[in-house]
């Protein structure tokens, strides 16, 4: 046990270069699925999972993320004068509480780890999640909040994985377990972008953690790892030298938006689990096979 999880960092600075030129204007994570921007799933996760405070990790040009997540007064008077209630809702569901959003500019892309080590000062001393908002999580229970009571239960770091689509295992960080028994499992080690052949199992990183602030200094001395970044991977193997490291099977399904089939799917699984939309999804889906 190890303190309850109430901020998230949420590294966002990538420039989307799989769903170009749709990301050219526009930050990837800003993209919509359905009518929402990914980033507003993303946030309602990180709520039902209890985080008070999230901290995004932003690149030039992505000032469309604050604007978002700020009041618009012209707008909310417009439909509160039209009595426009659902859609004002809708509008001001993803606003902070004030003061509970950070927006910090990773000001070169390092890599992974350098940007959540960029998320230092605001953790500060205590337990927090880490969201790669690429990726977007269906599932019954929350992804984080899955993550969150199996740190609940077992203390220390934990990763999300899931098995890696055949022959694909050599795109992500890997991670090699102590054994197998269920969801939740001792880790041993992990590996960020194995070479082909040389994975330690198919079970990738795929998007959420929750992390001890004891990352942040070794963050700080991580050097340059794979694809010449500052990888989260290595400093976290670092870190299980001194304290427990499980390996999460969350229930649920990914769909990774930061790729133009992974973001068409999500666009109509999340069409198909919206009861207002279900129907009418299935029969357009239906007419156009
Ligand atoms: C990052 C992480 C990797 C993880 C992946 C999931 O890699 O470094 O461990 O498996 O996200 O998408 P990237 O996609 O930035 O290369």
């Amino acid at each position: 046990m190890s303190g309850r999880v109430r901020k998230a960092v949420l590294p966002v600075a990538g420039l989307g270069t799989r769903v170009l030129p749709g990301a050219k204007t526009t930050p990837k994570n800003m993209l919509n699925v359905v009518d929402r921007p990914i980033l507003s799933y993303i946030v309602e996760e990180a709520r039902a999972a209890g985080v008070e405070h999230i901290v995004f990790i932003v690149g030039r040009g992505q000032g469309a993320i604050e604007d978002y997540f700020d009041s618009s007064p012209e707008i909310e008077g417009a439909l509160e004068a039209k009595g426009k209630a659902e859609i004002l809702a809708d509008v001001r569901r993803d606003l902070p509480k004030p003061g509970q959003m950070s927006f910090v500019r990773q000001m070169a892309p390092l890599g992974l780890g350098h940007a959540v080590w960029c998320a230092r000062d605001i953790i500060g001393d205590e337990p927090f999640a880490v969201m790669l908002p690429d990726m977007l999580m269906a599932a019954d229970t929350p992804a984080l909040a899955q993550a969150v009571a199996a740190h609940d239960r077992v203390g220390g770091n934990i990763v999300v994985v899931e098995p890696a689509p055949e022959g694909e295992a050599h795109k992500y960080g890997i991670v090699d377990l102590e054994s197998q028994d269920g969801r939740l499992n001792k880790m041993r080690g992990m590996v960020e972008k194995p070479a082909p052949g040389t994975e330690p199992s198919n079970l990738f990183i795929s998007g959420r953690y929750v992390l001890q602030p004891d990352i942040f200094p070794l963050l700080e001395k991580q050097g340059k790892g794979a694809g010449g970044e500052i990888q989260l991977t290595d400093a976290m193997a670092e870190l299980m030298k001194i304290q427990s490291f499980h390996a999460l099977e969350y229930e649920g399904v990914t769909y990774d938006c930061g790729d133009k089939i992974g973001l068409l799917r999500a666009n109509v699984a999340f069409a198909l689990r919206r009861p207002d939309l279900a129907d009418s999804a299935r029969r357009a889906i239906t007419e156009l096979l």
